[in-house]
């Protein structure tokens, strides 16, 4: 199944190298899981993270977590042994860091292809540099090529702050239009959209707040550091129980017979239209996925 059709509320980061939180993850109610090699992981870690990742991938003890490996970039010592070390037990995606072109993201699935990657191993991107932002529309382009394996754009404010100067403020006003311009590009190139990470895992309310703002700007779910950030993104990024009543509400609305080859009818005393019956199936249909039992 494509991560497009999966709950990803959750998407939880941890360092390769941390055998300790390997194991925990096993245990958390985290939609995703990204093992990570990158940034997470000094130099002198690298291999001993890499090992740990293809033993958790290889282990199937992660259930129906969907599992994601951060490789280092292509461009670094270590991107292109990341890729093959992935091949021997595959992820749902690797995740890639820094992509700053269409043409980073055609060269590592070029790279995917060679190190014997299956097709249906996706690419998600993270946008955490300048060029990024200023290529939204080209990775848009790429999500919608055919064939392409291209599947998520992944904010990583923590470099975008470093990189372009802005300010980090508490409630996030300096990276709105970054959000705003992801969750559109990902739209646009059909692709889920993911928001960055809160780093102050001790403070609720922020996390809390950073979470009402991914939901509603549109994102899909939200990248997190700590076991304790989980149970609030899995409760804020869900449809909730008034959203789904109302998708209900709609959906029979449009399915009595006096309102058969309707576009446009009343409901409670305002107009609906068809547009909103297709988003109301799409509500129904993420409320049921994430009925699932996802964490045994
Ligand atoms: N995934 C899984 N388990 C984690 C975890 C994570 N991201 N972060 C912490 N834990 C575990 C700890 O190992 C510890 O487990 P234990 O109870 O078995 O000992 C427990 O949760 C409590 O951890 P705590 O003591 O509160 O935090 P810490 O000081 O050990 O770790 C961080 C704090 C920030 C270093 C850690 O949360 C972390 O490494 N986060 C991910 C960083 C990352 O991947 N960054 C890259 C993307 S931005
Ligand atoms: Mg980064």
């Amino acid at each position: 199944m494509s991560t497009r059709d999966r709950p990803l509320r959750s998407v939880l980061y941890m360092p390769a190298s941390n055998a300790r939180a390997l194991e925990k993850a096993k245990s958390l109610p985290a939609d995703a899981i990204v093992l990570d090699l990158e940034d997470a992981v000094a130099p002198e870690a690298k291999d001993t993270a890499r090992r740990q990742a293809v033993a958790a991938l290889a282990s199937g003890a992660y259930g129906p977590r969907t599992l994601v490996l951060r490789v280092n970039g292509l461009d670094t010592e270590w991107g292109r042994a990341d890729l093959a070390a992935a091949a021997a037990s595959p992820p749902a995606a690797i995740l890639l860091p820094k992509p700053s072109s269409a043409d980073d993201l055609r060269n590592v699935q070029t790279a995917m292809d060679a190190a014997g990657l299956p097709v249906s191993i996706e690419l998600w991107a993270m946008v955490e540099t300048a060029r990024a932002l200023v290529a939204l529309g080209d990775f848009a382009a790429e999500g919608r090529r055919e064939g392409s394996r291209l599947a998520a754009l992944v904010v990583g404010l923590n470099d975008l702050y470093v990189e372009t100067r802005a300010r980090p403020r508490a409630d996030r006003w300096t990276a709105l239009p970054w959000l705003s311009a992801v969750v559109t590009a990902a739209r646009a190139g059909d692709l889920v959209a993911l928001d960055s990470v809160c780093n102050d895992f001790r403070d609720a309310e922020r996390l809390g707040r950073e979470c009402e703002q991914a939901r509603d700007l549109g994102f899909d779910g939200k990248t997190l550091i700590h076991p304790d950030q989980i149970a609030l993104a899995n409760e804020m990024l869900a449809p909730s129980a008034e959203e789904i009543a109302e998708a209900r509400a709609i959906v029979a609305a449009f399915e009595k017979p006096e309102h058969a080859g309707k576009g446009a009818i009343r409901l409670d005393g305002r107009m609906v239209e068809l547009l909103h019956a297709a988003a109301a199936r799409r509500t129904l249909a993420r409320a049921a996925a994430m009925a699932r039992p996802a964490h045994p």
